[in-house]
C-alpha cells in the first residue's frame, strides 16, 4: 500500500490499540499472511488464538458465504434462526459434563461480563475472587478482573469494588521458593487468608480463572492446584467458572483446557476460535445454572449473528472431519520438543512451557531474570525475517507461539530455523 496513504487513514485511528507492527494484511491463507506489498508472513499469532484452522479455511468460508446469501443479521431477539439453533447443539455435544446451555455474545470480554452477571444473580453474593496475572477483557468488569498489567487498569479506578486477586501458580517463578509438583501448594493456602482477612466465602460468587493462563505468560497450573481449588469451590458453594476464551477450541490439545484437569467447572468463557475468525462468544454453564436466568436479564444486538455461528457449525464439522485434535498433538509434541532442544543449546531461553500449540518460552538473562529487552530483538529479528509472534507474560520476557492447530509441519520447521537465527543474533 502506498505509504502516504497509510499515513493519511493512520490520522483516523485511536492509538489506544497496541500495535505491534506496520504490516498492512491483505489476505490470509491457511497460517500464512500476504501483505499489500505483496510479502508473505509465517503467522504465529493466528489472530490472537482465533484463527485455530488457519486463515480462511475452505469449509468456513463456504458455510459463512452460504449464510450471508441468506441471512447476515435477523436479531436473536426477534426469533431463531437455523444455524444458531444447530451450533447450540453442536456445541452442547463438545462441551465438559452438564456445560450444555448457552448466552451467545460477540467477544472475550462480553463473555466474561455475561459470566459475572450470571454468577451474581445465581448466588445473590457479589465478591469474585480472580488472580494475578489473568487476562478478561478490557470491558468494565471484565477489567476489574484482569490484573496482567498494572497500565490496563490505570486511572480506570474505580473499577468493581468486590475483586480480590490470588497469585497464580506460576511454579518457574514460585514467590514460595517451592520445586513444581513437589510443594503443598502454598499459593492455594492465600485462599485461606484471603477468606479470614478480606471476605468470609460465604460472600464469594465466584471464582475466575485460565485454567492455563494465556496473556500472564502461557503458565500451566500443576494439576493438583485446580482440583483442590474446584473442591473448595465446592464446598463453599462459590461458583467456579473457567476462561476458555484463549484454550478453549482445541488450542491446549484437548477441545477445552478443563479435560486436562478432570473438572467441569460451573460457567465456562468461550470466544476467539470458537468461530475461526467471526465474532463469537457464548457464556456455558448448565440447565440447572442457568435455565432459571431470567428473560431481559441480560441482552445483545449482534450475539448470536447467523454468519457467526454457521462458521462455528463448521469449525466443529471440520474438528471432526480433519482430525484436527491429533494434528494439533502432533504438532505441539513436535514443536515443544524443538524448542526444548534449542532451550538446551541456548540459555537466553529459561523456560519451554504449555500445552498442545499454546506454547511459549520465557527469555531470561544469565542470571535467570526477566529479559524483555533481549525478547524485543527477537521479535524484531523476526519480523525482519517475515515471521510475527507476540510476546506475553507480566515481565514481557514470554514470547507465544500460537500457529493453527493444523500448520503443515514445512510451515512449522520454516518458523523454528528462523527462531533459531533469532536466538543466534541474540546470544
Ligand atoms: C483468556 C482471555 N479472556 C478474555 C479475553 C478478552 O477477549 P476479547 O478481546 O475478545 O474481548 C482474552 C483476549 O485476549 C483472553 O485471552
Amino acid at each position: 500500500m502506498d505509504k502516504n496513504l497509510l499515513e493519511t487513514y493512520k490520522q483516523h485511528l485511536s492509538p489506544a490499540l497496541a500495535r505491534s507492527t506496520g504490516i498492512v494484511m491483505e489476505r490470509g491463507e491457511g497460517p500464512y499472511l500476504y501483505t499489500t506489498d505483496g510479502e508473505r508472513y509465517l503467522d504465529f499469532v493466528s489472530g490472537i488464538a482465533v484463527n485455530n484452522l488457519g486463515h480462511c479455511h475452505p469449509k468456513v468460508v463456504a458455510a459463512a458465504k452460504a449464510q450471508i446469501d441468506k441471512l447476515i443479521h435477523g436479531s436473536f431477539n426477534l426469533g431463531f434462526y437455523p444455524s444458531a439453533l444447530k451450533f447450540a447443539a453442536a456445541l452442547a455435544e463438545v462441551t465438559p459434563g452438564d456445560l450444555n446451555m448457552f448466552f451467545f455474545s460477540n467477544t472475550g470480554a462480553e463473555a466474561v461480563e455475561g459470566a459475572l452477571k450470571l454468577a451474581r444473580w445465581k448466588t445473590k453474593r457479589n465478591v469474585y475472587i480472580a488472580f494475578q496475572g489473568s487476562f478478561h477483557g478490557r470491558t468494565m468488569g471484565a477489567l476489574s478482573v484482569t490484573a496482567s498489567s498494572a497500565g490496563y487498569r490505570a486511572r480506570y479506578a474505580p473499577l468493581l469494588p468486590t475483586v480480590y486477586h490470588l497469585p497464580y501458580p506460576y511454579c518457574y517463578r514460585c514467590r514460595y521458593g517451592t520445586k513444581p509438583n513437589r510443594c503443598s501448594l502454598p499459593c492455594l493456602e492465600e485462599l485461606n487468608w484471603l477468606f479470614a482477612c478480606l471476605t468470609p466465602p460465604e460472600d464469594v460468587a465466584a471464582v475466575l480463572i485460565e485454567p492455563v493462563q494465556g496473556e500472564g505468560g502461557y503458565i500451566v497450573p500443576p494439576k493438583a492446584y485446580l482440583q483442590k481449588l474446584a473442591e473448595i469451590c465446592r464446598e463453599k458453594k462459590i461458583l467456579l467458572i473457567f476462561d476458555e476464551i484463549q484454550t478453549g477450541f482445541g488450542r491446549t490439545g484437548k477441545m477445552f483446557a478443563a479435560e486436562h484437569f478432570g473438572i467441569v467447572p460451573d460457567i465456562m468463557c468461550l470466544a476467539k476460535g470458537i468461530a475461526s475468525g467471526f465474532p463469537l462468544a457464548a457464556v456455558a454453564a448448565s440447565k440447572d445454572l442457568m435455565g432459571d436466568w431470567p428473560a431481559g436479564s441480560h441482552g445483545t444486538t449482534f450475539g448470536a449473528n447467523p454468519v457467526s455461528c454457521a462458521a462455528a457449525l463448521a469449525v466443529l464439522e471440520v474438528f471432526k472431519e480433519e482430525k484436527i485434535l491429533e494434528k494439533c498433538n502432533e504438532n505441539g509434541t513436535f514443536f515443544k520438543v524443538s524448542l526444548e532442544e534449542l532451550a538446551r543449546r541456548y540459555p537466553v531461553i529459561g523456560d519451554v512451557r504449555g500445552l498442545g500449540m499454546m506454547l511459549a518460552v520465557e527469555i531470561v538473562d544469565g542470571e535467570g531474570r526477566p529479559d524483555a529487552a533481549t525478547t524485543d530483538k527477537i521479535l524484531k529479528f523476526c519480523l525482519e525475517n517475515k515471521m510475527v509472534f507476540f510476546k506475553c507474560g507480566i515481565y514481557k520476557n514470554c514470547i507465544r507461539f500460537i500457529a493453527p492447530l493444523n500448520a503443515p509441519r514445512d510451515f512449522l520447521e520454516e518458523g523454528l530455523s528462523i527462531f533459531e537465527k533469532a536466538l543466534q543474533h541474540v546470544s
